[in-house]
């Protein structure tokens, strides 16, 4: 699907309440599918992706049913051989997380994916599952993984990646092994995993970057989901770079693991102020507000970077409103995901007119620069490219057209009906 995007004259005004976590989502049903007994999950994502770890959980047997605003999921804490491959869709989530619950199964199973995920790199699972006495067969550690369930034993896992993916499919697997297993990441990536166990009664706790788990029973829950400040990241851009601006974002996570995009947004004069904090679920919730600001360059490196990591796009459509050189460093992994998002988001943001460059580890930006439009980009099937263009089209001289805009669904279906409501 192409969608054409042109230049807003008026600028954005009034509220809008961010939809569901996804992160949180997957863990959700993944967790509750766990525990033996009744969980209510509320507000679960409508994206594609966590309904593809829904899927997966009722392929192992797990009843789920919506019922106005819960997703109720009935499980007896335990998962049953599947019959046929489990389909993961285009979702890393589903697919690393579940590979470290069905390690430790007593029956085998086979996790597969669409064309980019069956591209992405599993052996960051599959070594340390293997550690711990896992056996899984790959392409070339890639999927298809044929896991074969045995029982598994703890570890101590030192990663060289800040990766919540990884983190989170060990302490899965720890879940269930015997011992007391640990990772440690050289910086904290973020820790929805370690919040919900902890919520659901499991034995786990965390030190600066170390967190350890021993095996444990989960109890069913009622989890409120609040809405994804990944999703809420291309509204807060918008409303900082469409002049005449002001928002408010209802509802969002501001769990500090995934705030960069507020810090690194301020670091660059952005006007944020965050309203009405609360915790649900364990989790930190919060309103924000946003008004047009002259924006100016900074570095985005480091420690930052596990805090921001899907927001980099769309910083990077920042970027170019920005006065002075932006610097993304220390970002390499972000051409493991979706698509390679430092090739492909230089190669759009090019064809728009801005001043940006390719990196090995991110990207160099020069601002502040007018964005001509005028021209169709590429969504490269990935989510998080075709709403950051979306919004670089806000500012374009010149209308543009995303091709492949549908691939938005697989988190935020309902971003272009809300961005309507919010323009004037
Ligand atoms: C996620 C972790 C991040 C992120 C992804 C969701 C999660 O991946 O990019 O969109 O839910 O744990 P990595 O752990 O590979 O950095």
């Amino acid at each position: 699907m192409q969608k054409v995007v042109k230049k807003i004259n008026s600028g954005l005004k009034g509220s809008v309440t961010i939809p569901a976590d996804k992160s949180i989502s997957h863990r959700a049903v993944m967790f509750a599918s766990l525990a033996n007994g009744k969980s209510l999950i509320k507000n679960f994502s409508k994206g594609r992706d966590p309904l593809s770890s829904l899927n997966v959980c009722k392929a192992l047997g797990i009843e789920a049913e919506f019922k106005n605003d819960f997703l109720i999921i009935n499980s007896n804490g335990k998962f049953f051989a599947p019959s046929k491959p489990l389909d993961c869709g285009n979702s890393g989530t589903t697919m690393r997380l579940m590979s470290g619950i069905l390690a430790g199964q007593n029956f085998n199973s086979v996790l597969i994916g669409d064309e980019s995920l069956s591209k992405r790199p599993m052996k960051r699972v599959i070594e340390p599952l293997s550690l711990m006495g896992a056996q899984i067969k790959s392409c070339d550690f890639k999927a298809p993984l044929n896991i074969i369930g045995k029982s598994l034993h703890a570890i101590d896992y030192v990663s060289k990646l800040a990766s919540a993916q990884v983190k989170s499919c060990i302490l899965l697997a720890g879940l269930n092994a015997q011992g007391t297993t640990s990772f440690t990441e050289p910086y904290v990536s973020r820790n929805h995993t370690e919040i919900m166990l902890k919520y659901m009664g499991a034995n786990i706790n965390s030190d600066e970057n170390t967190v350890t788990i021993e095996k444990s029973e989960l109890e069913p829950k009622t989890i409120e989901i609040c809405g994804d400040i990944s999703s809420a990241a291309f509204f807060i851009v918008a409303g900082l770079i469409v002049p005449n601006s002001k928002i408010i974002l209802k509802n969002v996570g501001l769990n500090p693991t995934r705030t960069g995009i507020i810090e690194a947004a301020e670091k660059m004069g952005g006007h944020i102020e965050i309203l009405d904090k609360k915790a649900v679920s364990g989790e930190i919730v919060g309103d924000i507000q946003i008004s047009y600001s002259e924006l100016k360059a900074c570095t985005v490196e480091g420690k930052l970077i596990p805090r921001l990591i899907d927001e980099l796009p769309i910083i990077a459509v920042l970027a170019t409103q920005a006065q002075g050189t932006t610097i993304v460093k220390d970002a390499q992994d972000l051409r493991n995901k979706e698509s390679d998002r430092i090739k492909a988001v230089v190669a759009e943001l090019k064809k728009i007119g801005a001043n940006i460059k390719e990196t090995f580890d991110g990207f160099i930006i020069n601002g502040k620069t007018p964005l001509s439009g005028g021209i169709q980009v590429e969504s490269y099937h990935d989510h998080r490219l075709a709403m950051s263009l979306y919004v670089a089209g806000l500012i374009c001289e010149n209308p543009i057209s995303i091709n492949g805009f549908e691939w938005v669904d697989i988190s935020f279906p309902e971003f272009a009906k809300l961005f309507n409501s919010i323009i004037l």
